[in-house]
């Protein structure tokens, strides 16, 4: 992986046209170094959802150019960005979108039967810390062991980013706390570039870079010199 993780100039996104045009991008500039926890904050309709989209290869922008390392994103086939989806990313939800008539290790194995270099199913639970709950079904996990088992089957590819939208947003303070920390110490021990984006302001304080959005566009952008251990976050 490159040093920049991305970089984008200029990127719009509008939906629809004429007098109901929604202009959820309204010019991103972004320079964002690999191996970093990237917060991007902002307030519900913001436009975050639709920025992660284009980095993560599900959307196009309106205009703009985006980079993947050295490689165009906007400049690539349906075909290769599917690629590029398949061999370099791991996305997180806010719903966890396990199959439920699937056990937490056969959800992982969805995504390591068709991964170039993944880890075992078993690796990947056991670093969220689920290796026990591993014949388990959704329907037997709570919902913050259903996250996890998401984050297991994100990570198991060895992805070299993890775009997670509103990772939290469905788990109580202390279950998003644990969530948070299972990202932050796969950051830490595997150098994966963590992209996290949520309207939970606290969330800040785990970042190594926050990203301040409002009304489709950066507000500022500070870097954290000692950012907090995730279990130390106050909601
Ligand atoms: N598929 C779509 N069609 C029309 N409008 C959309 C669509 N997706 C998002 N929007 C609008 O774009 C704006 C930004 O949405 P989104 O990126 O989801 O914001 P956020 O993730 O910050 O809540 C909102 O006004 C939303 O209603
Ligand atoms: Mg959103």
């Amino acid at each position: 992986m490159a040093d920049t993780a991305y970089r984008a100039e200029g990127l719009t996104r509008t939906y629809g046209s004429g007098h109901s045009a929604v202009h959820a991008l309204r010019g991103v500039d972004l320079d964002l170094p690999a191996g970093e926890i990237v917060v991007l904050l902002g307030p519900s309709g913001s436009g975050k959802s639709t920025l992660l989209n284009i980095l993560g290869g599900l959307d196009r922008p309106t205009s703009g150019r985006v980079w993947f390392g050295a490689e165009e994103l906007t400049a690539m086939s349906d075909r290769t960005l599917t690629r590029y989806r398949r061999d370099h990313l791991g996305f997180i939800f806010q719903f966890y979108n396990l199959m439920p008539s699937l056990t937490a290790e056969e959800n992982v194995e969805l995504v390591t039967e068709i991964a170039r270099n993944p880890m075992t199913p078993a690796e990947a639970l056991g670093l969220v810390g689920l290796k026990e709950r591993a014949g388990h079904f959704p329907s037997q996990l709570s919902g913050g062991e259903q996250q996890r088992v998401a984050i297991a089957r994100a990570v198991a590819k060895q992805p070299d980013v993890l775009l997670c939208d509103e990772p939290t947003g469905a788990l109580d303070s202390t279950t998003g706390r644990e969530v948070l920390g299972v990202l932050q110490a796969l950051n830490r021990r595997l150098g994966t570039t963590v992209l996290i984006v949520t309207h939970a302001a606290a969330t800040a304080g785990m970042a190594d870079r926050v990203i301040r959005f409002a009304d489709g566009a950066i507000r500022s952008v500070e870097e954290n010199a000692a950012p907090c251990p995730a279990g130390e976050i106050e909601w």
